[in-house]
């Protein structure tokens, strides 16, 4: 793993969110992240805030990896309208001269928002007509200071509760939904070339929440409302498990004639982080950016800034963290790697692969119409014991498993996770351990070709 220099994106390379941009030829030999995406026709973002930018090694990777930068707290209303009538663009402002400097594009976050909202809006006691006014006034003043200069903005930021019912804040008790469209109308107005998005958290797969978001954008399309796009947060973790069909679901808000993105992921884990929840970790990662280049709408990733130096994860979950690409020490995680080879680009920025130390063998042991047996043997080839295994492969599209044995198994649109055991995670050089599941197909017959094991391709036998 090489780090890079500090680099600018080519001036312009982003003018366009999603445009089809070719790999600048100077980095070619290790391209980053954003250069990555943007071959694929998407950005690859971070967010960031402003006391981080007086850490020169961690703006030096701001600097060069993303071709998007969203400010995490420095557009939200408590910080450009503390005071009613008073606005101060100074926060935002240092971060989108940062990104002009760059060459990298905005996301505007938020406009409208019941957190980090000032007292004097939620506490304001204000008629409808007031309240009308004053929201009408901030997105104005706010849209248009940034106009020209932020490419989405977060228009609505969570405004669903968990069962995809309104969420009960100053703005919907209020105005009730109609605060939603007048935001958005105040939005276009302010700047009519501005991408505007409702953002969630909780919506990323499919469930009563992302069901309430789909009722709610598609109610406010068929009333005309400018809604450009949607925005899914992405805040997983381990322990939830992987959200359920997110492709689909992308898709499904797609299809309403709306972009969709992956606007603030982070994957935390229950801490200490360990080889195994790091591979799990990655292969997440993978599987959300792969989830995102299958949905042609889908436009770009930011993740919620880039290292675990400055998650907002421990503070809020005590004992939960690890939740970047990058650790505390600006070192990319195996994260990091898998997001490369997501968006097409060669682990190890093309650096020759470590010798596998591990094998696996794939059989087939029984198939009929509509399922099949799957025996899997996987061998520590290594000179070290394995501690705490998972293994990664892709099935064929249409090939699912519904039932498995010796190890924990999961599947995320194509791709297989199984975690070891507790009597098989100890695999001392040269030994094998054999697990296998019973899997469902429509009638394709290919097996997977390629394995990993905590991140480590392995020789497949
Ligand atoms: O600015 C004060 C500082 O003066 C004070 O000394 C310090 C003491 O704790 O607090 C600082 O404010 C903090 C602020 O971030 C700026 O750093 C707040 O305590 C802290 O609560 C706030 O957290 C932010 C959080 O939103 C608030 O809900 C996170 O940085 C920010 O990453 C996070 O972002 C949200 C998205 O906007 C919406 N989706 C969820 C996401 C994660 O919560």
């Amino acid at each position: 793993m090489r780090f890079r220099p500090a680099l600018a994106v080519a001036a312009g390379l982003l003018a366009a969110a999603a445009a089809a941009l070719p790999v600048s030829p100077a980095s070619a030999a290790e391209p980053t992240l954003g250069e990555l995406a943007a071959a694929k026709g998407r950005y690859f973002g971070s967010a960031t805030d402003n006391p981080e930018l007086s850490d020169a090694p961690y703006v030096s990777i701001l600097s060069s990896e993303f071709t998007s930068i969203t400010p995490g707290n420095a557009m939200k209303w408590e910080s450009t309208e503390p005071q009613r009538g008073r606005f101060d663009f100074a926060k935002g402002d240092e971060i989108v001269e940062l990104a002009q400097r760059n060459g990298q594009q905005v996301r505007g976050h938020t406009l409208v928002w019941h957190s980090q909202l000032p007292s004097w809006v939620s506490d304001g006691g204000f008629s409808a007509e007031e309240l009308r006014s004053i929201l009408r006034n901030h997105v104005t003043t706010v849209a248009s200071h940034y106009k020209g200069k932020v490419v989405h903005w977060d228009v609505v930021n969570e405004p669903l509760n968990e069962d995809g019912t309104l969420r009960d804040t100053v703005f919907s008790r209020t105005l009730g939904e109609s605060y939603i469209a007048e935001a958005l109308r105040a939005a276009r107005a302010a700047d009519p070339d501005a991408k505007l998005y409702i953002n969630d958290y909780n919506i990323d797969g499919i469930g009563a929440k992302s069901d309430g978001m789909y009722r709610l954008v598609k109610s406010l399309k068929e009333q005309g409302v400018p809604l450009d796009g949607v925005g899914f947060q992405g805040h997983l973790a381990l322990q939830y498990g992987f959200p359920s069909r997110m492709q689909e679901n992308l898709q499904r808000f797609a299809d309403l004639g709306l972009d969709v993105a992956i606007t603030e992921l982070d994957i935390r884990m229950q801490l200490p982080a360990d080889s195994a929840k790091l591979a799990t970790q990655a292969a997440w990662y993978s599987d959300v950016t792969k989830a995102c280049l299958a949905v042609s709408r889908c436009v770009g990733i930011t993740i919620w800034d880039f290292t675990d130096k400055y998650s907002w994860i421990p503070d809020v979950f005590p004992g939960e963290g690890a939740a970047l690409p990058w650790d505390e020490n600006l070192r990319p995680k195996p994260a990091y790697d898998a997001l490369r080879v997501a968006l097409g680009g060669d682990p190890d920025g093309g650096e020759p692969e470590p010798p596998a130390s591990c094998k696996v063998a794939y059989s087939v042991g029984s198939r009929w119409d509509t399922g099949f047996t799957a025996n899997v043997t996987i061998t520590n080839t290594g000179d070290s014991a394995i501690n705490g295994w998972t293994l990664v492969f892709d099935l064929p599209a249409g090939q699912r498993v519904s039932q498995g044995w010796g190890a924990q198994w999961s599947q995320s649109g194509t791709t297989v996770t199984a975690e070891n055991a507790p009597w098989n995670g100890t695999l001392a050089p040269g030994e094998s351990t054999s697990i296998g599941f019973n899997g469902t197909h429509t009638g394709e017959d290919g097996r997977p070709t390629a394995f990993t094991l905590n991140g480590t391709s392995c020789t497949a036998a």
